[in-house]
Formats: structure tokens, C-alpha cells, sequence
């Protein structure tokens, strides 16, 4: 009744590459596809090895956690040992991919932690001394920057730590605000009151950074603008951010997204969310007024902790 290992070996390997999904989900769709004509219950007690009832309708399995188990209940056919066989070598396959899966993970934290330390200590500590030698004030604040991207990218390494919302803002706005002062440019500034206590992930607050750093160039370079205004709201666990400008817009159907554009969705969808652009236009004449790029995604409930 089962399907055969080797034609479903493509599903397997997708199934054990989709990391961010949990284990246990992903044992349980493992199971419906090798038995797709069973229906699959959870059970509340655990269940240690597979086995078969007297009436050969029912298969019980484990689950990979051992906190609970499933059974498969067959209506029209009965379960036999080459049933069980199938259970038990796709049940050692999980479990064995699941070892390599911590030990990956386990090495990447490792390495991660490495390259933080060395770029703490070794480049960071050289731009320090870099800085403090130089005296032309252009090649000093060149040199403060760098050192701030690298200080972000050290701290996006440690996967742990994580920043306060409102900090995390009021440091990009002022970022901004100063970026759009040297060209006359005004920034019009909207955040919901709902951000006391959140924390952004690393990931989270580096991400966001840039995606803001890329769309202010952007505004900057191309939307011959007098204003950027940006909007933060927190609804349900989601942030939207919503950058629009002033500016001529631009034709989105038919421009040529470049490295910008592509990095802006690459960093949203690593966030497990997304950004979308589109044009503003007047709702009486229809004219062009600008365009608008949204940003969203999803805030785990991490309470900020006590300083
Ligand atoms: N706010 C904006 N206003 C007008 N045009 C824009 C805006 N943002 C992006 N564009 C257009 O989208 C194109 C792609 O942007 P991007 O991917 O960042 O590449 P680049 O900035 O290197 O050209 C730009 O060349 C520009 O034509
Ligand atoms: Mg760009």
C-alpha cells in the first residue's frame, strides 16, 4: 500500500532541506506521502517502535520528538511487514539527518563565533588604530563608518543578542535625517506607539538597516524628490514599514531591477517576509506622485530584556 523509496527520493531530499520547518512537521508529511491513501492522527501518549494492530488496519509510528506518536488508519487495505520496514527505514533516514542537521548547525555557530572573535579583535581593533592616526576629517569619518558596518556585521554573527525596536529607529532615522539634511531633502517621520519593550533579532535590525540605507539611495539618486516619508506601524506581531517619496516614480513593469532592488527582497524574504513597490498617483487626475516601496514581516513575541 505504501509508495517506494527510490521514486520519492526527490521529496525526501526536499523535505530534509526545508530547515526552517520543524523536525516533527517535517516527519509527519514524510509519512502522509509514503502513505498517502492512510489518514494520519497524533497521538497524546508516545509511541516507541512501529507496530501493527491484530486487525492489520492500524499502524502505529514515533514520533522523532518521542513526545507523542501518529497512527495510520487504513480503511481499504492491510497493513503488512513490508509496511513496517518502510516505517522504520524512513524513521532511522529522519533520525540520522537529523544528527547531521545539529552537528551543521552546531560547526556553523562555532564558525560564526570564530569569525566575530577575529573580526573583533584583529580588523576592528586595526581600524581603531587607523582612526586614530589619520588626520584629514574626511578619511576619519570614511574610517568611523566602515568601522560601524563591521561593528553590525560582528553582532550579526551572534545570533543571540538582540536589539530594543525604538533604539534600533532612532538610530536609522537619525541616519537618515542626516543623510537627507546634506541635500535639502525633508524626512517626514510616523511610528505606532506600540513599540515600547519589542526586540528586533540581529538579523532583523541589520536587514531592516539596509534595506532603509538602499531605498534612501535610491530616493536620493533617482526620484528627483523633495520629501521621503516613512511609516511604522505594529499590527499582530507584523511591522510594515512603508518608505514612499515625492518624486517622478518609476515605471515598474518594465524597469530593470538592478543589485539595489533585488537585495531590498532578498533581505525581506530572509526575514520570511516581503517588500513590494508600486507607484502613488493622484486620485482626482491620475498623475504620477511618487512611488512607495512596504516592507513587512513577522516579530517573534521577544520581550525586551532588562538593561
Ligand atoms: N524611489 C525611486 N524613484 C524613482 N526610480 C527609482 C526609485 N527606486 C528605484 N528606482 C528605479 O529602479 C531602478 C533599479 O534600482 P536598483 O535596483 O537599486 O539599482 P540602481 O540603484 O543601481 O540603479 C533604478 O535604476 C531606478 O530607475
Ligand atoms: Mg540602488
Amino acid at each position: 500500500m505504501h509508495k517506494s523509496l527510490e521514486k520519492n527520493l526527490p521529496f525526501l531530499i526536499e523535505e530534509f532541506s526545508s530547515s526552517g520547518t520543524p523536525i516533527d512537521n517535517r516527519w509527519r508529511s514524510i509519512l502522509q506521502r509514503f502513505f498517502s491513501d492512510c489518514t494520519l492522527t497524533p497521538t497524546s501518549i508516545p509511541i516507541s517502535k512501529c507496530l501493527i494492530n491484530d486487525r492489520h488496519n492500524v499502524l502505529e509510528v514515533p514520533s522523532i520528538l518521542l513526545k507523542h506518536g501518529y497512527i495510520l488508519n487504513s480503511s481499504n487495505t492491510r497493513f503488512n511487514n513490508d509496511d513496517i520496514d518502510l516505517a522504520n527505514s524512513l524513521l532511522k533516514l529522519t533520525k540520522q539527518f537529523i544528527t547531521i542537521e545539529e552537528a551543521f548547525e552546531k560547526g556553523a555557530t562555532e564558525e560564526r563565533q570564530r569569525i566575530a572573535r577575529d573580526l573583533h579583535d584583529d580588523v576592528a581593533a586595526r581600524m581603531l588604530t587607523l582612526i586614530h592616526s589619520v588626520k584629514d576629517e574626511q578619511t576619519i569619518a570614511l574610517s568611523r563608518s566602515i568601522l560601524k558596518s563591521l561593528r553590525n556585521s560582528i553582532y550579526t554573527l551572534d545570533n543571540k543578542s538582540t536589539a530594543s525596536i525604538l533604539d534600533a529607529i532612532t538610530d536609522v532615522r537619525s541616519e537618515i535625517q542626516v543623510r537627507l539634511n546634506s541635500i535639502g531633502m525633508q524626512l517626514i517621520w510616523h511610528q505606532s506607539e506600540n513599540l515600547q519593550g519589542l526586540s528586533f533579532t540581529p538579523r532583523q535590525h541589520i536587514n531592516l538597516n539596509r534595506m532603509l540605507h538602499e531605498i534612501t539611495t535610491n530616493i536620493i539618486r533617482h526620484a528627483n524628490a523633495q520629501f521621503m516619508e516613512i511609516i511604522i506601524n505594529l499590527d499582530d506581531q507584523q511591522i510594515s514599514v512603508e518608505v514612499s517619496d515625492n518624486g517622478q516614480g518609476f515605471d515598474l513593469q518594465n524597469c530593470i531591477p538592478g543589485k539595489g532592488l533585488n537585495n531590498i527582497k532578498t533581505r525581506a524574504q530572509e526575514l520570511n517576509g516581503s517588500a513590494s513597490w508600486f507607484n502613488l498617483n493622484d486620485p482626482k487626475t491620475g498623475e504620477n506622485r511618487g512611488s512607495c516601496v512596504r516592507i513587512n514581516f513577522l516579530i517573534s513575541d521577544n520581550t525586551e530584556s532588562p538593561k
